[in-house]
């Protein structure tokens, strides 16, 4: 008896042959199992799935799935999936913890640097032939060095933030639901912050790398915008939810901080059409994990 699984998008095809050497594998076209309905018609026939962050992987379609036994979700976040449901069901779980946290790391410091030297305003500058020789008082950002980096949640991918600060010669500060090892700490000469709204008030960059749970829903809101330095930048790489992007779209109108570099919004795809129109906001579609290496080593470990 053959397996089959399902690929609800096409992923890279090193990953797909080697499953077709195990399984009988169908591979979703882009978005054709978004919708919970097309996803319930067809999982009974599935005994896995490699699931998208945007495959809704809900109870309803769980309970679908009547030979189902394996949801291994292409992400490490996995708030795609109702894990209370698939453990009813007797339905495993899984995730790429790992997998990704370099190739996240460095694209939260891609949106870092962007952001805080204007790097795409900047270009697009000269691209629409406004180029009229150096400038003095042109595309002027801040420095990082000497600066504080505050990172709230150090998993792996905060981490990996972590170290590369060290390069850029900030202070480190973070957050987290308890503190790292004191030999973590003393490595990355980072310093714990026990309430997440000193560290907010304290750092120049602020970078979120924490997953999104019900407790953390737009914990930076509007107050918590209007006590980040003026000069400060907000990052995002983690989960859009964490922030509350009307106000983000308000504080960075209204000048209350510098900029912010997003790579993850609220409601994705829809991007809130104050933010798209800020001048001092670096928006990124959401491709923290889009290296080939990393996306091959995603699906083998899936
Ligand atoms: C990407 O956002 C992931 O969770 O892998
Ligand atoms: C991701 O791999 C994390 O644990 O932060």
């Amino acid at each position: 008896m053959s397996y089959r699984i399902l690929i609800t998008e096409p992923i890279i095809g090193e990953v797909v042959d080697f499953l077709r050497e195990h399984a009988e594998v169908v591979v979703g076209t882009r978005g054709s199992f978004d919708a919970e309905e097309v996803l319930i018609k067809a999982i009974g026939d599935f005994d896995a799935v490699i699931s998208m962050l945007s495959t809704p992987m809900s109870r309803r379609v769980l309970e679908a799935g009547n030979r189902l036994r394996v949801v291994a979700n292409y992400a490490v976040g996995y708030n795609n999936v109702d894990i209370t449901a698939a453990k009813e069901f007797g339905i495993r779980v899984t995730n790429t913890p790992g997998a990704l946290t370099e190739a996240t790391a460095d694209i939260t410091w891609a949106l870092i640097l962007a952001t805080i030297r204007r790097i795409p305003q900047s270009e697009a500058f000269l691209r629409q032939g406004k180029f009229d020789g150096w400038d003095p008082l042109g595309f002027l950002g801040y420095d990082l060095h000497g600066k504080t980096i505050g990172i709230i949640g150090m998993g792996r991918i905060g981490q990996a933030v972590a170290r590369r600060a060290v390069g850029f010669g900030m202070k480190i500060i973070y957050h987290n639901r308890k503190p790292v090892s004191s030999e973590l700490e003393q490595n990355l000469s980072a310093t714990y912050v026990a309430d997440y709204k000193d560290l907010v008030r304290e750092c120049d960059v602020l970078s979120l790398n924490c997953p999104l749970t019900p407790e953390n829903r737009h914990m930076i809101d509007s107050e918590m915008l209007q006590q980040m330095k003026r000069t400060s930048i907000l990052i995002n790489t983690g989960r859009g939810p964490l922030v509350d992007e009307a106000a983000l779209a308000e504080a960075l109108t209204s000048g209350w901080i510098a900029g912010a570099g997003l790579d993850v919004y609220e409601e994705e795809p829809i991007v809130h059409l104050a933010l798209l129109k800020a001048p001092n906001a670096v928006l990124l579609p959401h491709i923290g994990s889009a290296t080939y290496e990393t996306r091959i080593r995603m699906g083998m470990m899936a």
